[in-house]
């Protein structure tokens, strides 16, 4: 027997319909619509939490709507909803709570309240499979740099995150102080592949052997994005020109180094075969080509969704609903609150 998931997603920018049909031996993806409200907060170079939350309202039924004429399913054949509860901005995920809780009640199926983070990794399931029994999951986006254990008797382990700046927020940071539309970080990954990453050394933060032995699975981007900055002030003052190339390369190649360097290291220390690489900033050239290097000469399967997944969406949302369903884990209670700094 089959059941269908309709899963939400409304934690920042992107309003995200999707739904999965589960049956007993994988999740399929029949529809997965994302509308983005990013166009009306570029100018103010962030994301506007009012502006996004009123996006979300307006776009919802649009969203699910188109989602459900492409699955070519009606609103009643839904068996669960499956819906962001952190973490995120708190307005935006309150619209897609809200959404999900009428959704559940109206049609009387349960309602799953799930992790945003979480759902970056498993989405990876709709597309090259279930996941083995154990994996390693490295989620790095503009709010979140996460290294995770997906250990299918033991649940979710956060295993280390970054201390300070996720690695998409600093390059959204270095793009700007490199005069970058907002956000700067595919704008950086472009000019990097003109670039050379050897360029310039830029630091590779917690790798030294005493921070590795305290933080060996956490990270830190924020010392590298003011060593950018203070290497950019030095050659505005000396009147030089800014090689634009060579910073974005050089800079890329310190994320990914450290990103990539501390991930296997992890597997290796955990005897885990199997990485996934999710959330926005796993688009990133850089990230993805070291990646597959990488865990190619450490005899590691490492699995990377294509971008459109990657990125904020409802697939993500509505995999991880059904991987919670598939274990018959409880429903969330209709007063299911949202979290903006959720806890696995
Ligand atoms: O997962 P996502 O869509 O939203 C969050 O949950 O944060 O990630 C967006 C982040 C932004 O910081 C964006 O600059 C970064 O991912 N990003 C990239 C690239 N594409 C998106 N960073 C570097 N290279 C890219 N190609
Ligand atoms: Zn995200």
């Amino acid at each position: 027997m089959s059941r269908l998931v309709l899963g939400l997603e409304t934690s920042c920018d992107e309003t995200g319909a999707a739904v999965v049909r589960l049956d007993a031996e994988r999740s399929e993806l029949l529809a997965d619509v994302v509308a983005s409200s990013m166009d009306e907060h570029a100018r103010f170079g962030g994301i506007i939490p009012e502006i996004a939350s009123r996006a979300h309202l307006e776009q919802m039924i649009p969203v699910v709507t188109t989602a459900l004429e492409r699955a070519e399913v009606e609103l009643s054949d839904l068996d669960a909803i499956a819906v962001t509860a952190g973490p995120g901005l708190v307005g935006p995920l309150t619209v897609g709570a809200a959404a999900a809780k009428a959704l559940a009640v109206g049609l009387e199926v349960p309602l799953y309240g799930v992790n945003h983070v979480v759902g970056h990794a498993v989405v990876d399931e709709l597309v090259h499979g279930p996941f083995p029994e154990r994996v390693m999951a490295l989620v790095v986006s503009g709010g979140h740099s996460s290294l995770l254990m997906i250990d299918d008797t033991v649940g979710v382990t956060e295993l280390g995150q970054t201390l300070d700046d996720a690695a998409g927020e600093a390059f959204d940071k270095v793009g700007r102080l490199l005069g970058l539309p907002y956000p700067g970080g595919p704008h950086i990954d472009r000019l990097a592949r003109e670039g050379d990453p050897t360029a310039i050394r830029f630091p590779r933060g917690l790798t030294a052997a005493k921070d590795q032995a305290k933080h060996a699975t956490d990270f830190s981007f924020s010392g590298l994005k003011t060593a950018v900055a203070r290497w950019v002030e030095a050659k505005q003052d000396a009147g030089e020109e800014i090689p634009l190339n060579d910073v974005a390369a050089s800079f890329s190649d310190a994320v990914s180094d450290v990103l990539t360097a501390k991930t296997i290291a992890a597997c290796r220390a955990h005897g885990v075969d199997t990485l996934i690489v999710g959330g926005g900033f796993s688009a990133n050239s850089q990230l993805r080509d070291m990646a597959a290097t990488r865990c190619a000469e450490a005899g590691i399967d490492v699995r990377i969704p294509p971008i459109k997944y990657c990125t904020d969406n409802g697939a993500m949302i509505a995999a991880l609903g059904a991987a919670v369903l598939r274990r018959d884990l409880p429903p969330s209670p209709l007063d299911l609150p949202v979290d903006s700094s959720m806890p696995l």
